[in-house]
């Protein structure tokens, strides 16, 4: 059984799916969740689970080691990042090599970068007019959206979308890939690309 941290910034839709997810599973549970924001709804959703959680400000993160001091208390060995707006420390990094992955909601490497998340993301892929977004789920380095991609999921961006329909198509995609596609890279299976195969 793995112990997962989950670091968000805001309201958590994300993280509740993986929390519920995994406390029916028995490769992982979610041990941990993180926040900058003190007043992210993701607190909420956390304490309603049951699931601890811990704020922490920029010199907790970026000079203290406070953060990894708790991801080691927690006895973490899986961060997931899931709206998560700040880029995480060196020490992190070195400390979870190739145990740190990020959804992003569109199909990196378009759409991405700093100050490129949420509704924002969905406004710039609806005013270029393309035809289609997804989810792009990646290994974190020390870059905005940058790491290896894992894995990718398609959906139709339709004519008339607004940031809200399509980030509601967007997340459902989340919601269905994200908890199996962690709990594959924590039990060392293969992750295959059969959302690629959903092109509508
Ligand atoms: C998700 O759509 C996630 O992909 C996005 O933030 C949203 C968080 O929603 N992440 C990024 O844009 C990262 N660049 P949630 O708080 O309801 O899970």
């Amino acid at each position: 059984m793995k112990n997962i941290a989950i670091f968000a910034s805001g309201t958590g839709t994300n993280a509740e799916n993986i929390i519920k997810y995994f406390s029916r599973r028995e490769t992982g549970r979610v041990a941990l969740v993180l926040s900058n924001n003190p007043d992210a709804y993701v607190l909420v959703r956390a304490a309603r689970l049951n699931i601890p959680s811990i704020t922490f400000n920029r010199k907790d993160f970026y000079e203290k080691g406070r953060v990894l001091n708790a991801l080691r208390l927690y006895k973490i060995d899986f961060i997931v990042l899931a709206g998560f707006l700040w880029l995480i420390p060196e020490d992190i990094l070195r400390s979870y090599q190739g145990r740190i992955v990020n959804i992003h909601p569109a199909l990196l490497p378009s759409y991405g970068g700093k100050g490129m998340y949420g509704e924002r993301v969905h406004r710039a892929v609806i005013e270029a007019g393309e035809k289609e977004s997804g989810i792009t789920i990646h290994y974190v380095d020390g870059i905005y959206d940058h790491g290896d991609i894992i894995f990718q999921a398609r959906c139709s961006v339709l004519p008339g979308d607004t940031v809200d329909t399509l980030a509601e198509r967007v997340h459902e995609l989340e919601y269905r890939y994200y908890p199996e596609v962690i709990e594959k890279l924590l039990t060392g299976n293969e992750v295959n690309q059969s959302g690629q195969e959903e092109l509508k």
